[in-house]
């Protein structure tokens, strides 16, 4: 078994205390933490840039993760990896030579990741995918918080897994849009390695709760372990 990595999405929490609102997030046993950056241009919405991200990677010592809904995103990404991004995230329907971008990506020292929109046809990313660390399937239309999971993005999860398995590569799969207690346990049949969510988890106040609540349900309980006991968690791949 893989192991299954929980993202919240800052787009969902108080921008006014963004810091403690990281720091609530790691505490309550976050893995990574995921950073939308919209344009308004590309997505009809507009978030931040790299001085917030610097900002958060001042507040945590996890994993930061820079998803960008950006046009033209190659004249940000050394602003972006320079400002703390771990893993940098273009949109396969953004980039013009997607090839030189992710590889861009990753002589700036961060993990490449290809993010691809709900009616985007999975063949985009089959040509890259030997070069990417990471592929992001949007279960919603990149924009805004809180929207609702587009089921029909199931068949391509899963169309994506077996490309990986089949050719043993090292590439995680990142879903991102409408994950929550009611969509997390397909995504996590379906062979999902890193589950971004927002308004699940910065809903409400006990983030101990809504975090909690998920990560549970991405290690299921094994039914042949005695007592019933949690699935032992394994190490990444
Ligand atoms: C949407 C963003 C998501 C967003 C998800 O364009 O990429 O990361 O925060 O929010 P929820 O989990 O509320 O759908
Ligand atoms: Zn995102």
């Amino acid at each position: 078994m893989r192991q299954r990595l929980l993202a919240p999405s800052i787009l969902s929490a108080d921008f006014g205390r963004l810091a403690e609102e990281v720091r609530a997030v790691e505490r309550a046993g976050a893995d990574w933490i995921h950073v939308d950056v919209m344009d308004g241009h590309f997505v009809p919405n507009i978030t931040i840039g790299p001085d917030v991200v610097k900002a958060v990677r001042k507040a945590t010592a996890l994993t930061v993760d820079v998803h960008l809904m950006i046009t033209d995103p190659d004249r940000y990404l050394e602003a972006f990896v320079a400002a703390g991004a771990d893993w940098l995230g273009v949109h396969v329907e953004a980039c013009r030579h997607l090839h030189r971008t992710v590889q861009r990506i990753r002589e700036l020292g961060a993990k490449a990741s290809v993010a691809v929109n709900p009616a985007t046809p999975l063949c985009l990313v089959d040509p890259i995918l030997e070069h990417v660390d990471m592929v992001l399937l949007m279960t919603v239309n990149p924009g805004f918080g809180g929207q609702k999971f587009i089921g029909s993005v199931v068949s391509k999860i899963r169309q994506l897994r077996r490309w990986i398995d089949d050719r043993s590569l090292k590439v995680l799969i990142q879903v991102d849009g409408g994950v929550n207690v009611d969509t997390v346990d397909i995504l996590v049949e379906c062979g999902v390695d890193v589950f971004v969510a927002g308004s699940a988890v910065f809903q409400g106040s006990d983030y101990h709760r809504t975090v909690g609540a998920l990560k549970e349900r991405l290690y299921p309980r094994d039914k042949n372990l005695e007592g019933g006991g949690l699935s032992k968690k394994p190490a990444l791949r």
